[in-house]
């Protein structure tokens, strides 16, 4: 198993080979749901990506894989909840198919498989991949409270959002990375240039999703389009909006209580594209791809690994879906 979509495959088939207790099912069956859904299986797969290119067989780094995923899983059945969202991977999220209380208490689970999973390493590996795990896993957190917070505030700067990404999205990916780094052995500077690369490619990667969440195509993407805005987020694209807009058609179109859902979604969207946001927003994002690349500079791997890195970069932060 050498090529990315070979990674992604023996990702998926480990994932399918979870065996769960039969009983209660109800605890069980939102975990098979969801991971049966797919989904890009990005963290795993940079993860075990990362091991390859440093000449550790992925075989033995599968576990940490599985167990990324998990977490990623359970932050997914937690958010639908908390972003009120109807669709994931194309299908109901889990709190609509089953109900609230499924998708907190099947969430919890999967936090719990995650940490099981993450543990299964040497002994000598154990401390440096839980505690990155743990404090990454408290930024998470974090980065979800500062979502929620700015829900309901109108004077977020695009600063305040890019560190809330930071935190929510883009940590994870470059824990995933560094646990790759540090299975396959490396020196400290690689872990760094590893987990720099991971929250790097993280923040393009959130803000491709907010793109997609105004201006992508539903069946593509998987997701309701316009939950941001109609969720009040403070994306990139509303805060730059909220300081570039001297018309107060934006302050308008957000209060209004006359306003219908898909009126209301179509109009902040013309106000991005009368202030060019999308481009802009598009321009930053190949900022964060460059910045990833470069941190992979003083690396050295083979040359197939770094163009599959490369690849991976554009494709994350061009993607629909
Ligand atoms: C969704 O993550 C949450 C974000 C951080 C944007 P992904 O886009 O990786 O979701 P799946 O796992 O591929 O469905
Ligand atoms: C998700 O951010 C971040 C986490 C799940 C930790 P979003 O709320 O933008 O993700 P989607 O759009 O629901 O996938
Ligand atoms: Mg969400
Ligand atoms: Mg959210
Ligand atoms: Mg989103």
């Amino acid at each position: 198993m050498t090529d990315p979509k070979s990674i992604t495959e023996y990702i998926d088939r480990a994932l399918s080979e979870i065996e769960y207790p039969d009983e209660p099912a109800a605890l069980y069956a939102p975990v098979k749901y969801t991971l049966d859904a797919g989904g890009k299986r990005l963290r795993p797969t940079l993860l075990l990506s990362v091991a390859k290119a440093l000449g550790l067989n992925p075989d033995k780094a599968i576990n940490q894989a599985i167990g990324i995923e998990m977490y990623h899983n359970f932050t997914l059945l937690h958010d639908d909840i908390m972003d009120n969202a109807d669709l994931r991977r194309g299908r109901p999220t889990v709190h609509r198919r089953f109900s609230t209380n499924a998708a907190i208490l099947s969430g919890d689970a999967m936090l719990t498989m995650a940490g099981i999973y993450i543990s299964r390493c040497d002994d000598h590996h154990l401390r440096p991949v839980l505690d990155l795990y743990n404090r990454t896993a408290m930024e998470v957190y974090e980065g979800q409270q500062y979502d929620m917070d700015f829900e309901d505030r109108d004077d977020v700067t695009p600063d305040e959002y890019l560190n809330m990404i930071r935190l929510k999205t883009s940590v994870l990916i470059g824990c995933a990375c560094e646990i790759g780094a540090i299975l396959a052995d490396a020196d400290k500077e690689t872990c760094k240039a590893f987990y720099d690369f991971g929250l790097y490619l993280g923040l393009g990667f959130q803000l491709r999703d907010d793109v997609l969440d105004t201006y992508g195509d539903p069946i593509l993407f998987g997701k309701q389009i316009g939950g941001d805005i109609l969720n009040k987020k403070k994306t990139w694209l509303l805060t730059m909006a909220m300081s570039l807009d001297n018309t107060g058609d934006l302050n308008r179109v957000l209060s209004s209580t006359t306003v219908g859902d898909d009126e209301k979604i179509s109009s902040v969207r013309a106000i991005y594209d009368r202030l060019g946001l999308k481009i802009k927003c598009e321009e930053l994002i190949a900022d964060y791809s460059s910045r990833a690349l470069k941190a992979l500079a003083s690396v050295e791997m083979p040359s197939e690994d770094r163009q599959y890195f490369i690849r991976l970069i554009d494709k994350l932060t061009t993607r629909n879906s």
